[in-house]
């Protein structure tokens, strides 16, 4: 298991540093040798302690979810019956280019700037990008992502999926255990571009979620720690939400650990490795995030304090719409769903989570986020595939 290298490499890390001071300190004092030993043998031992705490905390809720086997869960057949139908539509139906996008600059109060989606190594970064801290800015890092931008791929140097004339339909996959049962998967692989979210898995689950990824989208914690996606045409797209974040990302695409210092940062194991050419990865320009939050969702700007427990945090899915309004012409969603109501349902398709779980969380501001979603839908700006946001064909 990926884990197990790299504690086994700090371990290593923490053991060398122990013979490098000996020579020193033996060679002064032969006389006192006995004491001597005893002494460094105890600071070994506090070492190892030290060493063994630290691996508990790190690792132990990362291998406790990964023992937990999926919530079971049924779907009615003549439901699914409807959703493949509905997905067959959407598919079959003539593409109308732009119309997510136009949707959406409805709800935005500056229509005139066209927004980026990512930032790239030979694009100048605009002034207002330093306004706010992360996730909505890079304020105080000016240097750090200058630095960023020189390891990132030039704009017009490669073609990908977001570079073509043809009217793309994306589908963004939430990780909703709404997806669960549906076999969706290989309807979900004939959209053109699929967008997945944070550690979203395939393997197992592709006959419900498809085994296909344009992009996968993320920030450090919730990243995959084995690589997931086979497909050879992915971008991973790095979502900034602290300052550390951006040193991961750096360290990701030269291919160099995690620097030590950075882990104190992290609130869950980060992976050590991303197993892309540095030219399929893309830095999420925070403008998406912020344009989400204050004109979206209509948030309060940030605050200068407490805005991590401001619930004006956009949620990786309801960013990821926006993004996808960007790089395609139609947007459809997949396994979107808070509803509270569905007792004992999964919260997500691969875990065994309740769906009550989310209660829990408090830097989201949920129900706003389903108010948004669902008039998006009503108006026709996304489609949903899964009817996790609003049911068209469940009986009431
Ligand atoms: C997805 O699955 C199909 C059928 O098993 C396979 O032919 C295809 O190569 C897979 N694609 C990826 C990207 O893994
Ligand atoms: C939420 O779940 C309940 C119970 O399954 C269902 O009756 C209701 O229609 C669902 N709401 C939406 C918006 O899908």
């Amino acid at each position: 298991m990926e884990g197990t290298r790299s504690l086994r490499a700090r371990g290593y890390l923490a053991s060398s540093q122990i013979p490098e001071e000996f020579p020193d300190s033996t060679g002064k004092e032969n006389n006192m040798r006995l004491p001597k030993r005893w002494a460094t043998y105890r600071c070994g031992l506090v070492l190892c302690v030290v060493v063994v705490l630290l691996v508990l905390v790190v690792f132990l809720p990362w291998f406790e979810t990964e023992t937990s086997k999926p919530l079971a869960w049924h779907v009615n057949n003549a439901h699914k019956k409807q959703v493949h139908e509905l997905v067959h539509r959407v598919l079959k139906s003539p593409c109308r280019p732009g119309s997510a996008r136009k949707s959406l600059l409805a709800r935005l109060r500056d229509t005139t700037h066209m927004t980026q989606p990512f930032l790239w190594r030979d694009v100048p970064l605009p002034d207002d990008l330093f306004l706010y801290p992360p996730p909505f800015g890079f304020r105080s890092l000016r240097g750090n992502v200058e630095d960023l931008l020189k390891l990132l791929p030039e704009a017009d140097s490669i073609p990908l999926p977001e570079k073509t004339d043809k009217c793309r339909r994306c589908v963004v996959m939430g990780n909703g255990g709404i997806l669960r049962g549906l076999e969706l998967g290989p309807l979900i692989n004939r959209f053109d571009t699929i967008i997945r979210l944070n550690s979203g898995p395939l393997g197992e689950f592709s006959v419900d979620v498809g085994n296909r990824t344009s992009i996968r989208m993320s920030y450090p914690e919730g990243t995959p720690h084995r690589w997931i996606d086979t497909d050879p045409d992915t971008v991973f797209v790095a979502v900034v939400y602290k300052s550390v974040d951006i040193s991961w990302i750096s360290a990701m695409m030269k291919k160099l650990t995690v620097p030590l210092w950075d882990w104190l940062f992290f609130w869950q194991k980060v992976p050590d490795q991303i197993p892309l050419e540095p030219h399929r990865f893309r830095l999420l320009n925070p403008e998406i995030i912020k344009e989400t939050a204050l004109d979206l969702l209509e948030y309060p700007p940030p605050r200068q304090r407490l805005w991590g427990s401001d619930q004006n945090v956009p949620t990786m899915g309801i960013s990821a719409l926006n993004l996808a309004s960007l790089l395609c012409d139609e947007v459809s969603l997949a396994g979107f769903s808070y509803n509270l109501s569905r007792q004992g349902a999964p919260l997500h398709y691969y875990d065994h989570l309740h769906i009550n779980a989310m209660l829990k969380q408090t830097s989201h501001n949920v129900d706003r986020e389903t108010e948004l979603l669902l008039s998006l839908v009503r108006e026709g700006a996304v489609t949903d595939l899964t009817q996790g946001i609003h049911c068209s064909f469940c009986p009431s």
